[in-house]
């Protein structure tokens, strides 16, 4: 293939992957959206793989990469559970980051292609960021994936003068750079890159270990954005251009995606970016006083469940993360259509950061075939609530407890939470009285017009189901 005829194919995917973005943002053009990116994706690797830049031998290790690569993404996908998704994007993260590491030093260390004046600083500096950015997502992802697969506890580690040893981190690397471009031989320039790799290992470390369990889901979406820099500067490093202008799109939508995070769970998005966030605040998440049940609470059953939603005219239904690990979405669908059927008025509320991923509800919802109509964002459904008469919580806590509204020393204070305690009466399924991921006591379970079913969501619901039916 042609060097013209690749960057007309490498032009055809980034405008795909620009389709594939705008489909991703609404349910029902996201299908067509994941088409986009796939054929965009596919004729980026064709166009790579049968490009003027590989030759008959370079094929052959990229078919025997492809299919290991493969078969161990296709093994991810069948065997790994909806609620592991952030952990596998966790992890796939890293790996981006590895690969502008090890892109990086390769880079070094090639000799082929040799670099002169201007344009060898400006490769040496490329090299220096890239393996920079890619050091940090690597191992700021790989703490992710412990944190949310729980073998590293969510408590935030604050070392003393955190901020202060962050600083002196960022001047030792600045310092080493210039080192790095001033180094007289190979030797010089790969001692001061490989100092400011474990110092950049070490900050994804601390910076991540810095920020409190409740406020991952941000730190995820950054990470993805990360992720997207450290592959636009593998791009420039290999002169890709496909690979510059796809990181780029990465790392931009990663960054808006944090944003929009940040302000659904009331967080500054520059404490998100120097570390240590989620802890500078409230109190970290304590497991001992504030998780302790503190109140009375009114068991209700499924039958009194059904009673309570067939005499209602309005319903919002409130789904987390219970929901989906019971995986009760094709039964709530089946009660709202009997309820609907009855005239109940039913709706779904939706927060922003509700299980463990971005969209997770949506996507538990579209499965089981919820219409899009009456699926609510919060802001949308928010005012609503004094208006339904049953609140139903599926599997939900932090996203609904009310003293993230009124308590200032809470730890999730000032993160906008559905105000289902305001609607005529609430239901809490869930199955004990523990705590949500942030750790924290839910003062809505002791409410008074509140009633907890207690019991796996699935079987509840269709203990429910039965009772509307029967
Ligand atoms: P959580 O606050 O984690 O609460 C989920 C509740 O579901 C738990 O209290 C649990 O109580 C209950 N549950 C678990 N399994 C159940 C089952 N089989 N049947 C019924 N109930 C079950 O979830 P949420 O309200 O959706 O809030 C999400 C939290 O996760 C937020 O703190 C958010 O910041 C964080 N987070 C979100 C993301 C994204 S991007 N969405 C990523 C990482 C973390 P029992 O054990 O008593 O049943």
């Amino acid at each position: 293939m042609s060097q013209s005829l690749a960057t007309v194919a490498y032009l055809g995917a980034a405008i795909l992957f620009i389709l594939s973005l705008g489909g991703l943002s609404n349910p029902e053009t996201s299908r067509r959206g994941n088409l986009f990116g796939m054929i965009g994706m596919a004729l980026a690797v064709l166009a790579t793989v049968f490009g003027p830049r590989v030759d008959a031998a370079g094929i052959a290790w990229i078919i025997a990469a492809l299919v290991v690569g493969g078969g161990i993404g296709l093994y991810a996908a069948r065997v790994v559970k909806m609620t592991q998704m952030p952990e596998l994007v966790a992890l796939m993260h890293s790996l981006v980051g590895l690969a502008a590491c090890l892109v990086g030093f390769a880079s070094y260390v090639d000799t082929s292609v040799q670099f002169q004046g201007a344009e060898k600083i400006i490769h040496e500096v490329e090299i220096y960021i890239g393996i920079l950015i890619g050091a940090v997502t690597f191992s700021g992802s790989l703490i992710a994936f412990g944190k949310l697969n729980g073998k590293i506890g969510g408590k935030p580690l604050l070392l003393p003068a955190r901020h202060w040893l962050n600083l002196v981190a960022l001047l030792v690397v600045i310092w080493f750079g210039r080192e790095f471009l001033n180094a007289h031989d190979a030797g010089a320039g790969m001692t001061a890159l490989i100092v400011m790799t474990a110092i950049a290992l070490l900050f994804g470390v601390h910076m991540v270990m810095a920020i409190g369990g409740a406020d991952m889901p941000v730190v995820v979406s950054m990470l993805n954005s990360y992720s997207g820099w450290a592959a636009a500067a593998t791009g420039f490093m290999l002169s890709n251009d496909l690979l510059i202008v796809t990181g780029a799109l990465v790392g931009s939508s990663g960054a808006i995606l944090s944003y929009i995070m940040c302000n659904a769970m009331n967080r500054n998005f520059i404490s998100v970016i120097a570390g240590g966030f989620g802890s500078g605040g409230g109190t970290p998440a304590k497991k001992g006083d504030a998780a302790e049940p503190q109140g009375e609470v009114v068991p209700v059953s499924a039958a009194e469940t059904a009673e309570m939603l067939k005499d209602a005219k309005s319903v919002i239904i409130v789904p987390g993360y219970g929901m989906a690990v019971a995986q009760a979405q094709h039964t709530v669908c089946e009660i709202t259509k009997t309820l609907r059927e009855k005239g109940v008025d039913v709706r779904f509320a939706i927060h922003p950061v509700a299980g463990r991923m971005p969209g997770h509800m949506n996507v538990l919802l579209a499965e089981a075939k919820v219409p899009y109509d009456i699926v609510m964002e919060m802001d949308e459904i928010n005012e609503d609530f004094p208006e339904a008469d049953v609140a139903m919580v599926i599997g939900a806590n932090d996203i609904v407890n009310p003293s993230a509204a009124e308590d200032p020393e809470s730890p999730i204070a000032g993160m906008p939470v559905l105000e289902v305690w305001k609607a005529r009466n609430s239901i809490v399924m869930k199955r004990s009285m523990a705590s949500g991921y942030a750790g924290v006591d839910n003062p809505l379970f002791y409410k008074e017009n509140n009633r907890m079913l207690f019991g796996d969501a699935k079987k509840m619901l269709d203990e429910v189901l039965g009772a509307l039916k029967g």
